[in-house]
């Protein structure tokens, strides 16, 4: 199963996508993520993303596109895999239609995680990330079982560069401008599920296991 997540800075991808993996047995697949571990472990790749994530802006067409396409052929890719973070432009999304093409696949679902832009800002300073693998908790809504560390691998969670008001201010007006019209872009395809995003995390998981069958 080829899922793909769509929605604003903060929706909730990540936290979904996690479940998603975990259920159906499918790498979780986050640009995201990719570029956090790049910038943590100072490759060049990283240093390069950083300056556009910082601001949040797009990282450039080319370099997330390479990256994405190259992991999606890894042997564990081979029953699936869920995307989060990734088409974010039309451009990607045609690049990723082309790439599957020429493996014969298609995108088999894309969840669009619909949460308004007033409810964002505030999820986003109570975020707390894991970089080592890519966790996602909420100091009220998801919290860790114990204050500031990894349920799942132990290591310190941190706030992330991005998620200061002014930056998330940014990435919600270039989500608006360059990602959401990928909504549209599926809806022709046939392939677009909508899930309010806005309930509670158990119950949008379980809005998404509906739609995409036990
Ligand atoms: P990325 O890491 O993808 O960030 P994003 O899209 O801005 O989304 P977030 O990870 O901030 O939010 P999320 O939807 O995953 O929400 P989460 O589950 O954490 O990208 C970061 C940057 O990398 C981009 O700005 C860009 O520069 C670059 N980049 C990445 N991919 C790229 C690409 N393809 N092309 C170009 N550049 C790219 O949830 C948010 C918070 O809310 C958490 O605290 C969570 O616990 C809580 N929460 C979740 N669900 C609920 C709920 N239902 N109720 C209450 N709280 C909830
Ligand atoms: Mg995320
Ligand atoms: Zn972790």
């Amino acid at each position: 199963m080829k899922i793909i997540m769509l929605g604003a800075p903060g929706a909730g991808k990540g936290t979904q996508a996690k479940q998603i993996a975990e259920k159906y047995h499918i790498p979780h697949i986050s640009t995201g993520d990719i570029f956090r571990a790049n910038i943590k472990n100072g490759t060049e790749l990283g240093k390069e993303a950083k300056k556009y994530m910082d601001q949040g802006m797009l990282v450039p067409d080319e370099l997330t596109t390479n990256l994405l396409v190259d992991r999606i052929k890894d042997a564990d890719c081979e029953n699936g895999y869920v995307l989060d973070g990734f088409p974010r432009t039309i451009p990607q999304a045609e690049c990723l239609d082309r790439a599957l093409e020429g493996l014969g696949e298609k995108i088999d679902f894309a969840v669009n995680v619909e949460v308004p832009d007033e409810n964002i800002i505030r999820r986003m300073s109570g975020r707390r990330a894991c970089l080592s693998c890519g966790a996602t908790y909420h100091i009220q809504y998801n919290p860790p079982k114990a204050e500031n560390v990894c349920d799942a691998c132990g290591s310190q969670l941190v706030l992330r560069d991005d998620d200061k008001a002014e930056t998330v201010k940014k990435r919600l007006d270039v989500y608006h401008a360059q990602t959401q019209p990928l909504i549209d872009y599926y809806t022709e395809k046939g392939v677009l599920a909508q899930v309010d995003g806005t309930q509670e995390i158990d119950k949008v998981f379980s809005d998404i296991v509906a739609i995409l069958g036990e």
